[in-house]
């Protein structure tokens, strides 16, 4: 079902003022639970150990997005390198192509909005984590955000790409230029993860409603399985996974040869069934402070989950 408040919700994650109020409520705690691994470093390890323990792959983002001062940055960039280091304390078997361990990060946490030389400080920040990330044997994913950071964050990940091949990125099927971006980006060694999209985008760049994005989300698909990179097939809808299991039959890829991921607190059983069945799966496991345009899109997609936040406010129902 559409979901009809989404485009209030997504403005609304974008709001300091909204996000001011939402984050001082106790009340938010138990949904934020729900999504975010906890605000500390080690809560986010112990997650990880969890899922690892479980048969599953991680990929942990610090949250943070849209910072607006060069310090901001370096502190997103130190928190990733404590963080890879304290990563390889856990048991992972890393003898197999893929790697257990892997980051995700926004480059506008690490300063790409700043203005005059943001891309060239985001790519030098994103640089420092890949060098954490080679010497913790884990992989590195960088985000998409919205529209009009596309252009600029792709540009980033083909320079790191010469000195990091394995370092991903995400696509998203949303977006009318994504079918043209996986065919520019689907060669050897690459690595896409493939999402629909969680921002509010004008029509003008993306496709509207659920339908025209679930068939831009296929072909986009169809167009990795058949290149010769490594797709990450993000997603919790059912028809899109069932549909990645046929092209994996198509292609013959084998199982080191994509991968499923989904987010942390979404879908469990599904998520632990995809282990059982043999596929790599990874959990997209957010921790820190600033969960709250995290948490605002994990509402908007989902009008039960918003129904949930609002029962919550009312005093009876805490
Ligand atoms: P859809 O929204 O249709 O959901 C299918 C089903 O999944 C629902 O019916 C429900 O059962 C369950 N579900 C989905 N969302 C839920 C929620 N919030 N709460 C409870 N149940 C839910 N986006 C982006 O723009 N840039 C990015 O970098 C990323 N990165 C990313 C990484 C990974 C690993 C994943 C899985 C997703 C992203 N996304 C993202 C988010 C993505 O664009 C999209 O918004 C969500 O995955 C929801 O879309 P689905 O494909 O799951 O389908």
């Amino acid at each position: 079902m559409a979901n009809p408040l989404r485009p209030a919700m997504l403005a609304a994650s974008r709001s300091p003022r909204m996000a001011r109020t939402i984050t001082g409520m106790s009340t938010t705690k138990k949904l934020v639970d729900r999504f975010v691994a906890g605000e500390t470093e080690e809560q986010a390890v112990g997650s990880a150990d969890v899922l690892l323990g479980s048969g599953r792959y991680i990929t942990i983002d610090y949250l943070g997005e849209d910072i607006t001062d060069i310090e901001q940055a370096r502190d997103t960039v130190a928190h990733y390198q404590r963080l890879l280091s304290a990563l390889t304390a856990l048991p992972v078997d890393d003898t197999e192509n893929v790697r257990p361990l892997e980051v995700s990060l926004k480059l506008s946490a690490l300063g790409q909005s700043l203005p005059r030389d943001g891309h060239a400080i985001a790519l030098e920040h994103a640089h420092a984590i890949c060098d954490a990330a080679a010497a913790a044997g884990a992989w590195v994913t960088v985000d998409a955000e919205d529209h009009t950071t596309t252009d600029s964050t792709l540009s980033i990940v083909r320079e790191l790409r010469a000195d990091y091949p394995w370092l991903g990125t995400v696509l998203q099927a949303y977006l009318k230029r994504t079918e043209g971006d996986c065919r520019d980006l689907s060669g050897p060694n690459s690595r896409i993860r493939l999402c629909k999209g969680a921002y509010r985008e004008p029509a003008s760049v993306a496709h509207q409603g659920r339908a025209a994005v679930d068939e831009s989300y296929l072909r986009c698909l169809r167009i990795l399985m058949n290149g010769q990179g490594y797709p990450m097939v993000a997603t919790h809808d059912p028809a899109l996974i069932d549909a990645a299991r046929r092209l994996v039959e198509v292609t013959t890829r084998k199982s080191d040869e994509f991968e499923f991921q989904m987010l942390y607190g979404i879908r469990d059983t599904e998520q632990r069934k995809l282990v059982t069945d043999g596929h790599h799966l990874r959990v997209y496991l957010p921790y820190g402070q600033q969960w709250y345009g995290y948490f605002m899109r994990r509402l908007a997609e989902r009008p039960a989950n918003l129904a949930f936040f609002l029962r919550a406010l009312v005093p009876g129902n805490r």
